[in-house]
């Protein structure tokens, strides 16, 4: 069984993965920065850590971390302003692969968001600010030497997970529920041969074990 340390563990996405995970065995670690959280991630079988991604350097993350197999970043500023997204969206898995390469950690997971996101509306510069915010962190996750995993998913809904997805390499840009991104993001750490990939996601037709096989097998 695994270790592991979510960023994002409170969110939309993050709190639907704590779950899966420890129902499966796994113990994890999560990252919060508001001490009101830790009591109801303590029950959901979690172990909390107060802390607050902006304020702490890498040496604090990799204390935070450590004995992890695996790292998942789910964090967001969710529209906070230009500043938030630089210092969370773009910084936080930059700092991530820093603070893993100090704690002996090889396994990194980014939720971050599918290129064409937003192409065909002027969603306004703090959106725009996002997305290079989002691309800077993917550009320095691939070039890092761990084993990464981009997952970049169409917009988040709330919607009941259907199981079903379409996950590829490059995918047509469309919704995807947080239950599907939470289940995908489940299966790949369940799959550690899918690895050093960037992925889209949308809702689809898939299962999403199956969806994961077919790209570990190539
Ligand atoms: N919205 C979309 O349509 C969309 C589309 C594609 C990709 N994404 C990406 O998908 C990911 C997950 O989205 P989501 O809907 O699950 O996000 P969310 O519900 O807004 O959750 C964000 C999480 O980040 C945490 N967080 C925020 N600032 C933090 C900080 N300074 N230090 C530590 N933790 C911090 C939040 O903690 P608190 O509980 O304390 O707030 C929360 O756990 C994000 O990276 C987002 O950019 C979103």
């Amino acid at each position: 069984m695994a270790h592991i340390f979510i960023v994002g563990a409170t969110g939309g996405v993050g709190s639907r993965l704590h779950p899966i995970l420890t129902g499966a065995g796994h113990s994890v670690t999560a990252l919060h920065r508001k001490p009101e959280q830790a009591e109801a991630l303590q029950k959901a079988g979690v172990t909390p850590v107060e802390g607050n991604i902006i304020d702490m350097d890498a040496e604090a993350l990799a204390k935070a971390m450590s004995g992890a197999d695996a790292i998942v970043f789910s964090a967001g500023a969710a529209g906070a302003g230009k500043d938030k997204a630089t210092k969370i969206d773009g910084d936080g898995p930059i700092k991530l692969i820093d603070a893993a390469g100090q704690a002996g950690v090889k396994r990194l997971y980014v939720v971050s968001v599918i290129p064409d996101a937003g192409r065909t509306a002027d969603l306004g510069d703090g959106f725009e600010h996002y997305m290079a915010e989002k691309k800077r962190a993917d550009v320095a996750v691939a070039a890092s030497d761990l084993d990464w995993v981009l997952l970049r998913p169409g917009t988040l809904t709330d919607e009941s997970g259907s199981g079903r997805v379409d996950l590829n390499r490059a995918v047509s840009y469309g919704d995807v529920s947080r239950d599907n991104v939470a289940a995908v993001l489940a299966e790949l750490l369940e799959t550690p041969a899918v690895r050093k990939e960037a992925l889209e996601l949308v809702d689809g037709d898939m299962p999403v074990r199956q969806a994961v096989s077919a790209l570990e097998r190539g």
